[in-house]
Protein backbone atom coordinates (compact mmCIF):
# COMPACT_ATOMS: atom_id res chain seq x y z
CA UNK A 1 0.00 0.00 0.00
CA UNK A 2 3.15 2.32 1.23
CA UNK A 3 4.94 1.39 -2.03
CA UNK A 4 1.46 1.97 -4.18
CA UNK A 5 1.09 5.68 -2.89
CA UNK A 6 4.43 6.69 -2.69
CA UNK A 7 4.58 5.76 -6.47
CA UNK A 8 1.08 7.59 -7.13
CA UNK A 9 2.58 10.59 -5.89
CA UNK A 10 5.60 10.78 -7.84
CA UNK A 11 3.54 10.50 -11.04
CA UNK A 12 0.97 13.20 -9.96
CA UNK A 13 4.46 14.70 -9.26
CA UNK A 14 5.75 14.17 -12.63
CA UNK A 15 2.39 15.57 -14.48
CA UNK A 16 2.78 18.73 -12.30
CA UNK A 17 6.52 18.90 -13.55
CA UNK A 18 5.34 18.31 -17.22
CA UNK A 19 2.76 21.19 -16.67
CA UNK A 20 5.04 23.36 -15.82
CA UNK A 21 8.36 22.85 -17.98
CA UNK A 22 5.59 22.86 -20.82
CA UNK A 23 5.30 26.62 -20.10
CA UNK A 24 9.06 26.96 -19.71
CA UNK A 25 10.17 24.65 -22.53
CA UNK A 26 11.84 22.08 -22.92
CA UNK A 27 9.05 19.34 -21.64
CA UNK A 28 10.33 15.87 -22.98
CA UNK A 29 13.82 16.19 -21.68
CA UNK A 30 12.55 17.46 -17.98
CA UNK A 31 10.18 14.94 -17.96
CA UNK A 32 12.10 11.85 -19.19
CA UNK A 33 14.40 12.96 -16.41
CA UNK A 34 11.94 12.34 -13.82
CA UNK A 35 10.39 9.65 -14.89
CA UNK A 36 13.47 8.02 -15.21
CA UNK A 37 13.90 9.30 -11.71
CA UNK A 38 10.83 7.50 -10.58
CA UNK A 39 11.43 4.18 -12.59
CA UNK A 40 14.44 3.78 -10.16
CA UNK A 41 12.88 4.72 -7.17
CA UNK A 42 10.19 1.84 -8.54
CA UNK A 43 12.93 -0.29 -9.00
CA UNK A 44 14.82 0.16 -5.73
CA UNK A 45 11.58 -0.32 -3.85
CA UNK A 46 10.57 -3.76 -5.77
CA UNK A 47 13.91 -5.37 -5.55
CA UNK A 48 15.18 -5.65 -2.06
CA UNK A 49 15.08 -7.91 0.73
CA UNK A 50 13.18 -7.47 3.96
CA UNK A 51 14.26 -5.15 6.40
CA UNK A 52 13.42 -7.66 9.24
CA UNK A 53 12.65 -11.52 9.44
CA UNK A 54 11.49 -11.72 13.00
CA UNK A 55 7.86 -10.85 12.26
CA UNK A 56 4.82 -12.60 13.33
CA UNK A 57 3.18 -14.65 10.80
CA UNK A 58 0.37 -12.00 9.38
CA UNK A 59 3.34 -10.05 8.61
CA UNK A 60 5.48 -12.80 7.03
CA UNK A 61 3.08 -13.84 4.76
CA UNK A 62 2.66 -10.73 2.93
CA UNK A 63 6.27 -10.52 2.71
CA UNK A 64 6.63 -13.96 0.87
CA UNK A 65 3.51 -13.41 -1.31
CA UNK A 66 5.95 -9.90 -2.03
CA UNK A 67 9.06 -12.34 -2.91
CA UNK A 68 6.57 -14.36 -4.67
CA UNK A 69 5.52 -11.69 -7.40
CA UNK A 70 9.77 -11.19 -7.87
CA UNK A 71 9.37 -14.61 -9.66
CA UNK A 72 9.64 -14.84 -13.43
CA UNK A 73 6.20 -14.85 -15.42
CA UNK A 74 5.33 -14.59 -18.65
CA UNK A 75 5.30 -11.29 -20.58
CA UNK A 76 5.43 -9.72 -16.78
CA UNK A 77 1.56 -10.37 -16.88
CA UNK A 78 1.54 -11.24 -13.12
CA UNK A 79 -1.05 -14.13 -13.99
CA UNK A 80 -1.26 -14.78 -10.16
CA UNK A 81 -3.58 -14.10 -7.17
CA UNK A 82 -2.67 -15.17 -3.22
CA UNK A 83 -5.06 -16.29 -0.70
CA UNK A 84 -3.38 -15.77 2.98
CA UNK A 85 -4.64 -18.29 5.45
CA UNK A 86 -3.76 -18.94 9.15
CA UNK A 87 -1.10 -21.32 8.48
CA UNK A 88 -0.84 -21.62 4.67
CA UNK A 89 -0.85 -19.44 1.59
CA UNK A 90 -3.19 -20.16 -2.20
CA UNK A 91 -1.34 -19.31 -5.05
CA UNK A 92 -4.19 -19.11 -7.54
CA UNK A 93 -4.12 -18.19 -11.47
CA UNK A 94 -5.58 -14.99 -12.38
CA UNK A 95 -6.84 -15.99 -15.79
CA UNK A 96 -8.16 -12.41 -17.05
CA UNK A 97 -3.58 -11.94 -17.06
CA UNK A 98 -3.36 -14.97 -19.46
CA UNK A 99 -2.04 -14.86 -23.02
CA UNK A 100 -4.49 -16.06 -25.24
CA UNK A 101 -2.38 -16.17 -28.72
CA UNK A 102 1.02 -17.56 -27.23
CA UNK A 103 -0.01 -19.68 -24.38
CA UNK A 104 -4.00 -20.92 -25.41
CA UNK A 105 -3.86 -23.72 -23.26
CA UNK A 106 -2.59 -21.57 -20.20
CA UNK A 107 0.53 -23.68 -19.86
CA UNK A 108 3.03 -20.77 -19.71
CA UNK A 109 0.38 -19.32 -16.81
CA UNK A 110 0.75 -22.90 -14.52
CA UNK A 111 4.73 -22.69 -15.29
CA UNK A 112 4.34 -19.04 -13.75
CA UNK A 113 2.07 -19.67 -10.78
CA UNK A 114 5.15 -22.54 -10.40
CA UNK A 115 7.94 -20.22 -10.85
CA UNK A 116 6.45 -17.52 -7.77
CA UNK A 117 5.95 -20.90 -5.70
CA UNK A 118 9.59 -21.66 -6.22
CA UNK A 119 10.32 -18.23 -4.65
CA UNK A 120 7.78 -18.09 -1.89
CA UNK A 121 9.07 -22.02 -0.90
CA UNK A 122 12.65 -20.40 -0.87
CA UNK A 123 11.46 -17.52 1.18
CA UNK A 124 9.78 -18.81 4.12
CA UNK A 125 13.07 -20.59 5.11
CA UNK A 126 14.48 -17.71 6.01
CA UNK A 127 11.28 -16.37 7.91
CA UNK A 128 11.86 -19.63 10.06
CA UNK A 129 9.17 -21.47 8.12
CA UNK A 130 9.05 -24.67 6.16
CA UNK A 131 6.91 -24.29 3.13
CA UNK A 132 5.12 -27.28 1.92
CA UNK A 133 3.54 -26.87 -1.70
CA UNK A 134 1.01 -29.09 -3.46
CA UNK A 135 -0.84 -28.34 -6.75
CA UNK A 136 -4.43 -28.69 -5.52
CA UNK A 137 -6.51 -29.79 -8.82
CA UNK A 138 -9.84 -29.14 -7.64
CA UNK A 139 -9.23 -25.45 -6.95
CA UNK A 140 -6.82 -25.08 -9.18
CA UNK A 141 -3.84 -23.47 -8.04
CA UNK A 142 -1.46 -24.23 -5.61
CA UNK A 143 -1.88 -24.63 -1.75
CA UNK A 144 1.47 -24.04 0.41
CA UNK A 145 1.24 -25.04 3.72
CA UNK A 146 3.61 -23.12 6.48
CA UNK A 147 5.21 -24.75 9.53
CA UNK A 148 7.59 -22.80 11.65
CA UNK A 149 11.54 -24.40 11.58
CA UNK A 150 14.68 -22.90 12.07
CA UNK A 151 15.50 -19.78 9.86
CA UNK A 152 17.81 -20.48 6.82
CA UNK A 153 18.92 -18.19 4.67
CA UNK A 154 19.80 -19.57 1.70
CA UNK A 155 22.51 -18.61 -1.22
CA UNK A 156 18.61 -19.35 -3.57
CA UNK A 157 16.57 -16.75 -1.54
CA UNK A 158 19.61 -14.54 -1.32
CA UNK A 159 19.54 -14.18 -5.14
CA UNK A 160 15.61 -13.56 -5.58
CA UNK A 161 16.11 -9.65 -5.71
CA UNK A 162 19.39 -10.23 -7.90
CA UNK A 163 17.52 -12.71 -10.80
CA UNK A 164 16.51 -10.88 -13.49
CA UNK A 165 15.79 -12.25 -17.51
CA UNK A 166 18.88 -10.63 -19.30
CA UNK A 167 18.10 -10.58 -23.36
CA UNK A 168 21.22 -9.56 -23.89
CA UNK A 169 24.40 -11.02 -26.32
CA UNK A 170 26.06 -13.13 -23.75
CA UNK A 171 30.21 -12.88 -23.53
CA UNK A 172 30.39 -16.11 -24.45
CA UNK A 173 32.29 -17.83 -21.64
CA UNK A 174 32.02 -21.13 -20.91
CA UNK A 175 30.44 -22.34 -17.14
CA UNK A 176 32.43 -24.49 -15.50
CA UNK A 177 32.01 -27.81 -15.11
CA UNK A 178 31.53 -27.85 -11.25
CA UNK A 179 28.43 -24.87 -11.89
CA UNK A 180 26.60 -27.38 -14.20
CA UNK A 181 26.29 -29.55 -11.99
CA UNK A 182 25.20 -27.08 -9.46
CA UNK A 183 22.91 -26.10 -12.00
CA UNK A 184 21.64 -29.27 -13.02
CA UNK A 185 20.92 -30.44 -9.72
CA UNK A 186 18.52 -26.93 -8.88
CA UNK A 187 16.44 -27.29 -12.20
CA UNK A 188 15.54 -31.35 -11.86
CA UNK A 189 13.28 -32.47 -9.68
CA UNK A 190 9.10 -33.06 -9.19
CA UNK A 191 8.91 -34.89 -12.33
CA UNK A 192 10.89 -32.76 -13.96
CA UNK A 193 13.71 -33.65 -16.45
CA UNK A 194 16.28 -30.86 -17.06
CA UNK A 195 18.78 -31.53 -20.24
CA UNK A 196 21.73 -29.08 -20.19
CA UNK A 197 23.02 -28.88 -24.08
CA UNK A 198 26.58 -26.76 -24.38
CA UNK A 199 28.26 -27.78 -27.12
CA UNK A 200 28.63 -25.57 -30.40
CA UNK A 201 26.81 -28.09 -32.49
CA UNK A 202 23.67 -28.55 -30.27
CA UNK A 203 23.39 -24.81 -29.64
CA UNK A 204 23.42 -24.38 -33.87
CA UNK A 205 20.48 -27.12 -33.90
CA UNK A 206 18.40 -25.40 -31.10
CA UNK A 207 19.27 -21.84 -33.28
CA UNK A 208 17.63 -23.76 -36.44
CA UNK A 209 14.62 -24.31 -33.81
CA UNK A 210 14.28 -21.08 -32.16
CA UNK A 211 14.64 -19.30 -35.65
CA UNK A 212 11.79 -21.72 -36.68
CA UNK A 213 9.32 -20.58 -33.77
CA UNK A 214 10.36 -17.37 -33.79
CA UNK A 215 9.65 -17.19 -38.11
CA UNK A 216 6.14 -18.61 -36.81
CA UNK A 217 5.37 -15.82 -34.48
CA UNK A 218 6.31 -12.96 -36.49
CA UNK A 219 4.30 -14.30 -38.84
CA UNK A 220 0.74 -14.48 -36.59
CA UNK A 221 -1.22 -10.42 -36.57
CA UNK A 222 -2.26 -12.16 -33.31
CA UNK A 223 0.60 -13.01 -31.38
CA UNK A 224 2.05 -9.46 -32.46
CA UNK A 225 -1.31 -7.92 -31.58
CA UNK A 226 -0.57 -9.53 -27.56
CA UNK A 227 2.76 -8.47 -27.88
CA UNK A 228 2.41 -5.20 -28.55
CA UNK A 229 -0.64 -5.01 -25.68
CA UNK A 230 2.28 -5.77 -22.92
CA UNK A 231 4.82 -4.21 -24.54
CA UNK A 232 5.70 -0.33 -22.21
CA UNK A 233 7.38 1.63 -24.29
CA UNK A 234 8.32 4.43 -22.07
CA UNK A 235 8.75 5.11 -18.14
CA UNK A 236 5.96 6.34 -17.77
CA UNK A 237 3.80 3.38 -19.20
CA UNK A 238 5.79 1.15 -16.93
CA UNK A 239 5.05 3.34 -14.07
CA UNK A 240 1.00 3.54 -15.01
CA UNK A 241 0.64 -0.33 -14.61
CA UNK A 242 3.79 -1.73 -12.87
CA UNK A 243 3.12 -5.08 -15.50
CA UNK A 244 4.65 -6.04 -18.81
CA UNK A 245 7.10 -6.00 -21.00
CA UNK A 246 9.34 -2.40 -20.33
CA UNK A 247 11.50 -1.44 -23.59
CA UNK A 248 14.62 -0.79 -21.24
CA UNK A 249 14.20 -4.18 -19.80
CA UNK A 250 14.76 -5.87 -23.17
CA UNK A 251 17.56 -3.54 -24.39
CA UNK A 252 15.99 -1.34 -26.28
CA UNK A 253 15.27 2.31 -25.87
CA UNK A 254 12.49 4.39 -24.40
CA UNK A 255 9.96 5.89 -27.08
CA UNK A 256 6.65 8.02 -26.68
CA UNK A 257 3.67 5.66 -26.51
CA UNK A 258 2.48 6.97 -29.89
CA UNK A 259 5.84 6.58 -31.97
CA UNK A 260 6.37 3.24 -30.39
CA UNK A 261 3.24 1.77 -31.56
CA UNK A 262 3.65 3.52 -34.82
CA UNK A 263 7.09 2.09 -35.85
CA UNK A 264 7.32 -1.40 -33.68
CA UNK A 265 6.09 -3.19 -36.92
CA UNK A 266 8.67 -1.73 -38.85
CA UNK A 267 11.72 -2.19 -36.32
CA UNK A 268 10.80 -5.34 -35.12
CA UNK A 269 11.10 -7.67 -37.81
CA UNK A 270 10.86 -11.83 -38.85
CA UNK A 271 14.59 -10.97 -40.15
CA UNK A 272 15.68 -8.55 -37.25
CA UNK A 273 14.61 -10.91 -35.00
CA UNK A 274 16.16 -13.68 -36.06
CA UNK A 275 19.21 -12.18 -36.51
CA UNK A 276 19.16 -10.88 -32.92
CA UNK A 277 18.39 -14.83 -31.67
CA UNK A 278 21.61 -15.93 -33.86
CA UNK A 279 24.21 -13.67 -31.80
CA UNK A 280 22.15 -14.67 -28.80
CA UNK A 281 22.73 -17.99 -29.12
CA UNK A 282 26.18 -17.89 -30.41
CA UNK A 283 27.38 -15.99 -27.18
CA UNK A 284 25.61 -18.22 -24.67
CA UNK A 285 27.66 -21.02 -22.90
CA UNK A 286 24.43 -23.29 -22.79
CA UNK A 287 20.35 -24.12 -23.26
CA UNK A 288 18.52 -25.70 -20.50
CA UNK A 289 15.50 -27.73 -21.43
CA UNK A 290 13.07 -28.63 -19.15
CA UNK A 291 10.64 -31.45 -19.20
CA UNK A 292 7.79 -32.58 -17.14
CA UNK A 293 6.32 -36.18 -17.04
CA UNK A 294 2.69 -35.08 -17.52
CA UNK A 295 1.05 -32.43 -19.80
CA UNK A 296 -1.08 -31.33 -17.34
CA UNK A 297 -1.37 -28.27 -15.18
CA UNK A 298 0.33 -29.32 -11.95
CA UNK A 299 3.11 -31.10 -14.18
CA UNK A 300 3.56 -27.48 -15.62
CA UNK A 301 3.49 -25.45 -12.71
CA UNK A 302 6.49 -28.23 -11.94
CA UNK A 303 8.63 -27.41 -14.41
CA UNK A 304 7.90 -23.97 -13.48
CA UNK A 305 8.99 -24.35 -10.32
CA UNK A 306 12.70 -25.81 -11.49
CA UNK A 307 13.29 -22.98 -13.93
CA UNK A 308 13.20 -20.81 -11.24
CA UNK A 309 15.19 -22.41 -8.86
CA UNK A 310 17.47 -22.76 -11.96
CA UNK A 311 17.63 -19.55 -12.63
CA UNK A 312 18.20 -18.50 -9.03
CA UNK A 313 20.81 -21.02 -8.39
CA UNK A 314 22.06 -19.32 -11.58
CA UNK A 315 21.99 -16.09 -10.40
CA UNK A 316 24.22 -17.26 -7.10
CA UNK A 317 26.66 -18.38 -9.50
CA UNK A 318 26.99 -14.71 -11.26
CA UNK A 319 25.27 -16.47 -14.27
CA UNK A 320 22.99 -15.13 -16.29
CA UNK A 321 19.71 -16.50 -18.01
CA UNK A 322 16.82 -15.95 -20.21
CA UNK A 323 13.93 -17.82 -21.78
CA UNK A 324 13.98 -18.62 -25.27
CA UNK A 325 10.44 -20.42 -25.43
CA UNK A 326 9.55 -20.41 -29.26
CA UNK A 327 10.33 -23.53 -30.14
CA UNK A 328 7.85 -25.05 -27.14
CA UNK A 329 5.73 -22.34 -27.97
CA UNK A 330 4.70 -23.31 -31.23
CA UNK A 331 2.87 -26.54 -31.90
CA UNK A 332 4.30 -27.60 -35.22
CA UNK A 333 8.16 -26.50 -34.22
CA UNK A 334 7.92 -28.34 -30.60
CA UNK A 335 6.74 -31.77 -31.93
CA UNK A 336 9.98 -31.96 -33.85
CA UNK A 337 12.30 -29.85 -31.16
CA UNK A 338 10.96 -32.84 -28.30
CA UNK A 339 12.47 -35.98 -30.96
CA UNK A 340 15.55 -33.42 -30.87
CA UNK A 341 15.71 -33.25 -26.76
CA UNK A 342 15.33 -36.72 -26.65
CA UNK A 343 11.47 -35.93 -24.84
CA UNK A 344 9.66 -39.27 -26.55
CA UNK A 345 5.65 -38.33 -25.93
CA UNK A 346 6.43 -36.04 -23.39
CA UNK A 347 6.20 -32.08 -23.88
CA UNK A 348 9.32 -29.82 -23.49
CA UNK A 349 7.82 -27.28 -21.28
CA UNK A 350 10.59 -24.69 -20.86
CA UNK A 351 13.54 -23.49 -22.24
CA UNK A 352 16.75 -21.01 -21.17
CA UNK A 353 19.88 -19.73 -22.38
CA UNK A 354 22.50 -19.14 -20.10
CA UNK A 355 25.86 -17.80 -19.85
CA UNK A 356 27.92 -14.16 -18.95
CA UNK A 357 26.75 -10.00 -18.87
CA UNK A 358 26.30 -6.96 -17.21
CA UNK A 359 22.66 -6.80 -15.74
CA UNK A 360 20.07 -4.70 -17.72
CA UNK A 361 17.46 -2.32 -16.24
CA UNK A 362 14.75 -4.20 -14.28
CA UNK A 363 10.88 -4.74 -14.63
CA UNK A 364 8.40 -3.64 -12.42
CA UNK A 365 5.79 -5.75 -10.11
CA UNK A 366 2.19 -4.49 -8.90
CA UNK A 367 2.03 -3.82 -5.04
CA UNK A 368 1.13 -6.67 -2.66
CA UNK A 369 -2.34 -5.27 -2.34
CA UNK A 370 -3.26 -5.36 -5.76
CA UNK A 371 -2.53 -9.28 -6.10
CA UNK A 372 -4.30 -10.60 -2.66
CA UNK A 373 -7.47 -12.22 -2.59
CA UNK A 374 -9.32 -11.65 0.78
CA UNK A 375 -8.69 -13.82 3.29
C1 LIG B 1 6.56 -19.38 -18.53
C2 LIG B 1 7.45 -18.24 -18.94
C3 LIG B 1 7.72 -18.02 -20.29
C4 LIG B 1 8.59 -16.98 -20.67
N1 LIG B 1 8.94 -16.84 -21.99
C5 LIG B 1 9.86 -15.91 -22.34
C6 LIG B 1 10.37 -15.86 -23.67
O1 LIG B 1 10.06 -16.70 -24.51
N2 LIG B 1 11.26 -14.88 -23.98
C7 LIG B 1 11.70 -13.97 -23.05
O2 LIG B 1 12.52 -13.10 -23.38
N3 LIG B 1 11.26 -14.03 -21.76
C8 LIG B 1 10.36 -14.97 -21.41
N4 LIG B 1 9.96 -15.06 -20.09
C9 LIG B 1 10.51 -14.13 -19.10
C10 LIG B 1 9.51 -13.04 -18.73
O3 LIG B 1 9.26 -12.18 -19.81
C11 LIG B 1 10.08 -12.27 -17.52
O4 LIG B 1 10.14 -13.15 -16.43
C12 LIG B 1 9.23 -11.07 -17.15
O5 LIG B 1 9.23 -10.12 -18.18
C13 LIG B 1 9.71 -10.40 -15.87
O6 LIG B 1 11.06 -10.03 -15.97
P1 LIG B 1 12.15 -10.61 -14.97
O7 LIG B 1 12.26 -12.08 -15.17
O8 LIG B 1 13.44 -9.91 -15.37
O9 LIG B 1 11.73 -10.29 -13.59
C14 LIG B 1 9.12 -16.11 -19.69
C15 LIG B 1 8.83 -16.33 -18.34
C16 LIG B 1 8.03 -17.41 -17.96
C17 LIG B 1 7.79 -17.70 -16.51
Amino acid sequence: MEALSRRKVLLAGLAGVGAASAAAGGVVLIRNAHEAGAYDAAVLDTWRHSDSFETPLPAASRELVRYATLAANSHNTQPWRFRISDRSISVAPDLARGLPSVDPDNHHLFASLGCATENLVQAARAFGLRATASFDAAAGGINVDLERSPPIKSPLFEAIPQRQSTRSVFDGRAVPFEHLRLLEAAGNGDGVQLRLFTERKQLEDILAYLVAGNSAQMGDAAFIAELKAWLRFNYAEALETDDGLFSKASGNPTLPSWLGRLIFGLVVTKDSENKKYEAQIRSSSGVAVFISDKNEPASWSAAGRCSQRFALQATALGIRHCFINQPVEVPAVRGQFANYVGAGARRPDLMMRFGYAPELPRSLRRAVDQVLLPA
